[in-house]
Formats: structure tokens, C-alpha cells, sequence
């Protein structure tokens, strides 16, 4: 055994040479973390947006700029109503309860997915969200509630159609202003907790090439150990866009 003192200056996780600007997290495992406790499924949910905090605090230390979290899909209207109204219900109450340590914090809020379908009072409490950390700049926080990847590239395509677009000038680019997140860079990295290999229509246009990055773990165990590993695995992957790269 070596009697050298341990250097506590040695940072645990080395800076990276590469950091994502836009981070997307498909938060899944929340049903299946209650469920191995033996807890109500609501209580995975609730634990699950209780981790929210902490991944966005640690995103920012890394100097991710857009994080967006997967946080109800329109497929997950399919649910048991208990179970899609408990969801409604903790939207609106983290944002009564987090709102202003947020705006504190300096987090842009912004929304990706439909209007339509939630409760007008949500409707509401989530406009409100978006105004007042309108102008927050230290990192973005795009929820993505009620969203679905053909559902935004459909509205997308009934805005076109009504603006009138002239067929041969709408190019990749102008479709994108159509989308949900018109003002935001296409994600860099897709992380997705619980163990799935697949995308659940998150994101589908602007993660064409995004890396894909799945662990096992569950979303409420998700800590900043995990996010430094799937960090260190993006900065592995060999980003070519279709091109050739020189050696
Ligand atoms: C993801 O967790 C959160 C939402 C879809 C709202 P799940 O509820 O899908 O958790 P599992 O996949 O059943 O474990
Ligand atoms: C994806 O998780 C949606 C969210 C995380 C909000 P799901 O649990 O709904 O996805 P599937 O059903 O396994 O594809
Ligand atoms: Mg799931």
C-alpha cells in the first residue's frame, strides 16, 4: 500500500474536451423505479421530476446551453387517466413550487409540444413560466409536454401550407423556423434512461444526427456520474455527417 496522501485537488471526472451545446433526455424508467420499490407508479413520476434539478444543475456546470427533457408524449395520453392526470397535475405544481428558483438560477424555460389537449389553467401556468425566464440566458430548459415528433412536423406543415410557401423556396432550413423549436440548435447528444433502444417520436427531425446515447438505469437514479459517462462516451464518437474525415 502506497503511504502517498490521496491529492483531493485531482478533479474525480477531468474536464472533456467536448461538450454538447444541446443535450435531449428521454426520461423513462419512472414506473419501473416505483414499481422495484413497491410504490405507486405516481411516486416514480414524482422522483423522476425531482432528478430534474440536479441534472440541470450539473448541465450547466458542464457548459450545456439547451437541455430538453421528454416529459410527456402524445402517446402517453394512452395511459390510465389516474395516471395522465397525476402527470398534468405535477406539471403545474413544479412549476408553482420551482419557478422562481429557476428564474433565480438564470434558466430560460421554454416549451416544445401542443397547446391543445392541456387544461386551460396548465395552459396558462406554462405561458407564465415562459415569460417571466424569457430573458434568462445561463442555460435553456426545453420541456417537452404533449410533444410528438410527427404531431410538430405536421403542425409544421399546416403552418407552410397556410403562410402560402412557394414549394421550390422551402428548404430544410425554413422548415425548421416552422418547428417547435425554431430558435433552437438541433440537439448534439440524445441520452434515454430505462434502457430502451428507441426514440418514442421524440425529436425525429432534429435528431437526424444527434448521437444516441441509452443506459439502463433508471431516470430518478440518473445522477451526475451518469451524466459524465455518457459525456465521456459522446466525446468517443467520431461525429462525420455523411463527409469523409482526414486523418
Ligand atoms: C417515463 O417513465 C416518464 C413518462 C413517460 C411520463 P415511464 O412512466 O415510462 O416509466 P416506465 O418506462 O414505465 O418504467
Ligand atoms: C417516452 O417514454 C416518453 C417520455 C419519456 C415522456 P415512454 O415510456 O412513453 O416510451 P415507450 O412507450 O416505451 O416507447
Ligand atoms: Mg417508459
Amino acid at each position: 500500500m502506497s503511504s502517498e496522501p490521496i491529492n483531493h485537488h485531482v478533479p474525480l471526472q477531468p474536464a472533456l474536451p467536448s461538450v454538447p451545446h444541446h443535450i435531449g433526455i428521454i426520461m423513462d424508467g419512472n414506473g419501473r423505479w416505483a414499481q422495484s420499490r413497491s410504490l405507486p407508479r405516481l411516486m416514480g413520476h414524482q422522483a423522476g421530476v425531482d432528478n430534474i434539478k440536479r441534472i440541470l444543475e450539473s448541465c450547466v456546470k458542464h457548459g450545456v446551453k439547451v437541455l430538453t427533457i421528454y416529459a410527456f408524449s402524445t402517446e402517453n395520453w394512452h395511459r390510465p387517466p389516474e395516471e395522465v392526470s397525476g402527470l398534468m397535475r405535477l406539471l403545474g405544481l413544479t412549476i408553482q413550487r420551482q419557478l422562481n428558483d429557476l428564474h433565480k438560477n438564470g434558466v430560460r424555460i421554454l416549451h416544445s409540444g401542443r397547446m391543445d389537449g392541456i387544461h386551460p389553467q396548465l395552459q396558462n401556468q406554462i405561458r407564465h413560466a415562459l415569460e417571466v425566464t424569457r430573458n434568462n440566458q445561463r442555460i435553456s430548459l426545453n420541456v417537452a409536454f404533449n410533444y410528438g415528433g410527427r404531431a410538430e412536423i405536421l403542425d409544421a406543415m399546416r403552418r407552410v401550407v397556410a403562410d402560402g410557401v412557394d414549394p421550390e423556396t422551402l428548404t430544410e432550413d425554413l422548415f425548421g423556423q416552422y418547428l417547435y423549436t425554431a430558435d433552437l440548435p438541433d440537439p448534439d447528444l440524445i441520452i434515454r434512461t430505462g434502457g430502451e433502444w428507441r426514440l418514442s417520436n421524440f425529436l425525429i427531425w432534429q435528431a437526424a444526427y444527434a448521437e444516441y446515447y441509452t443506459t439502463p438505469t433508471y431516470w430518478p437514479d440518473f445522477d451526475e456520474d451518469e451524466l459524465y459517462k455518457a459525456l465521456f462516451e459522446y466525446n468517443r464518437r467520431e461525429r462525420r455527417f455523411g463527409r469523409v474525415l482526414e486523418k
